[in-house]
């Protein structure tokens, strides 16, 4: 991953936890009630994919596993996973494409309702992706992929020759030149790898997405209802389909790019079909970026004006992320996939602990807080998750106080100690284990490995209760901590 420059090394530190009478009266373990949306506390473990489902899509017992444990810390809410809306293959992550994912995903639901003594509300994360390949080694990209033009052969002063020779010449062209006699597009699919972009509008499935689009997501979001999640957040955010709409890089000609108004048009259009199908008591929100972090992206002023528009749409709720793109991801190794959490737009999604002089805590805050005043300016109540470098009390407490965000989000502090929320709600917030920031479960991430986190995933391998990775080598969830056993929190 991308780090900033400056190299300055952060350690995570709490100075203080409050006893259970403060945290009971606090803002952060204080109810929200707003339209659909009914939430016992102010803490939410927004979406991480921790690649545990079969490579049908199906739910494992792991996934199960998984989203109990974290249920068992009592957090206001829970978001699951991204999961695909279109019944196609996708590896092994989530999918609810299809009536037969249904069964699978009402298993979740139960057990988080059992873990979390019906405390933690479940939302499920629906998102639509466009294909991306693996970068091709260059001979083969020079023989079979790239689709040979009269711009090639001119500049090779080559109209005449064989196709085969005109391929080999290019073959054997110095980067330098590469770059002048492919098209951007030619070389980037040469250097990153083929990627479909929204713009791709030659393409016909590409060009038929905002005709697409709002009935996938409508149809998901009816299953996801069947299962008996409480809501949905559409994936609006990152580098996938939605999120590209709403991108300022986005120049479709068909009125669905181009302007604000006009990248609005589709995530509009895909939220007022799935409300129309899921009805006003099921709790609908999005996540969105409060900055794109790429050069020519969306900054905060645009994400101020697209939370106005989509919470004045209706939505229950606005999640805001930050960065994740593709646009400035790192060259991936020939024979694999570009990854959007790779360049400096990834280490804003989830910042490192080797960081630059601001460093890796609450770096969305700011960009979250201008988003949220936007839409209170425009008399909009719509609560507004803010996350990122999350982990204390005091910290969290201090965004909900000064009016920045409504709901924190504790993604890997979730991931590093899922009882995080019990304990601080009970007064054991000095039994926290921190996490560190170091990004080893996002290195999982990004190879499709099992993520686990490096604090716990190697302790008590043999209790009776751990269950483990394939190779033996990692227990899959954190090990059980209870009030008063504070050492089990730390030996398994
Ligand atoms: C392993 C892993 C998987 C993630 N998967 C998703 C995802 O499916 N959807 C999403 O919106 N964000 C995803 N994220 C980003 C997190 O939700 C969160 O925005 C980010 O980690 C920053 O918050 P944090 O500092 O509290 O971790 C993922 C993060 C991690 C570490
Ligand atoms: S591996 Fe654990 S400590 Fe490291 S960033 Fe992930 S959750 Fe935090």
């Amino acid at each position: 991953m991308w780090k900033p420059p400056e190299k300055i090394r952060y350690e995570t530190a709490v100075a203080r936890w409050p006893g259970a009478a403060e945290a009971s009266g606090s803002l952060l373990f204080s109810r929200l009630d707003h339209k659909a949306l009914s939430l016992e506390s102010r803490t939410w473990v927004p979406a991480m994919v921790p690649w545990r489902a079969t490579d049908e899509g199906f739910v494992t017992p792991a996934n199960i596993e998984w989203y109990a444990r974290f249920a068992r810390g009592r957090p206001g809410a829970i978001v699951l996973e991204a999961t695909g809306i279109r019944d196609v293959p996708s590896g092994p992550l989530l999918r609810i494409g299809h009536e037969r994912f249904i069964p699978g995903l009402a298993k979740i639901v139960e057990a988080v309702r059992d873990a979390s003594g019906g405390t933690s509300r479940l939302y499920i994360q629906i998102i639509d992706f466009l294909n991306i390949r693996r970068r091709p080694p260059p001979e083969k990209f020079f023989q079979r992929f790239l689709r040979i033009t009269d711009r090639h052969r001119d500049a090779l002063g080559a109209r005449e020759w064989p196709e085969a020779d005109v391929r080999a010449a290019l073959a054997a062209l110095p980067d330098e030149r590469l770059r002048e006699v492919l098209t951007a597009r030619e070389y980037d699919e040469l250097a990153q790898g083929f990627r479909e972009r929204v713009t791709d509008t030659h393409l016909g499935h590409i060009a038929e997405l905002p005709e697409v689009l709002p009935g996938l997501f409508a149809a998901a979001a009816l299953r996801a209802r069947e299962a008996g999640f409480d809501g949905i957040e559409l994936h609006y955010a990152h580098a996938y389909t939605m999120a590209s709409f709403l991108s300022a890089t986005n120049t479709r000609g068909d009125g669905y790019g181009g302007s604000l108004e006009n990248r609005l048009k589709l995530p509009l259009d895909v939220y007022k079909a799935v409300r129309a199908a899921a009805g006003e008591d099921f709790a609908i929100g999005c996540r969105f970026l409060a900055d794109e972090c790429i050069e020519g992206g969306n900054g905060v002023n645009e994400a101020g004006q697209i939370g106005v528009a989509l919470a004045g749409a209706g939505m229950d709720l606005i999640s805001l992320s930050r960065g994740g793109k593709f646009d400035d991801a790192k060259q991936p190794k020939v024979g694999e996939a570009a990854y959007p959490y790779t360049g400096r737009s990834g280490y804003e999604c989830m910042p490192g602990h080797i960081s630059d002089s601001f460093g890796p805590f609450g770096r969305n805050i700011a960009a979250s807080a201008a988003v949220r005043a936007a839409i209170r300016a425009a008399g909009l109540a719509t609560p507004v998750v803010a996350a990122g470098g999350m982990h204390g009390f005091d910290q969290a407490e201090a965004v909900l106080a000064a009016g920045k965000a409504d709901i924190i989000g504790f993604a890997r502090q979730a991931l590093a100690d899922p009882d995080w929320f019990a304990k601080v709600q009970g007064g054991n917030g000095a039994a926290v284990r921190l996490c560190e920031y170091t990004n080893y479960c996002e290195g999982l991430d990004q190879k499709h490995k099992t993520v686990t986190c490096q604090l716990w995933d190697r302790t008590a391998l043999d209790a009776p209760d751990a269950t483990l990775t394939a190779d033996g080598k990692r227990r899959l969830v954190a090990p059980a901590w209870k009030p008063g056993n504070d050492r089990s929190d730390k030996t398994g």
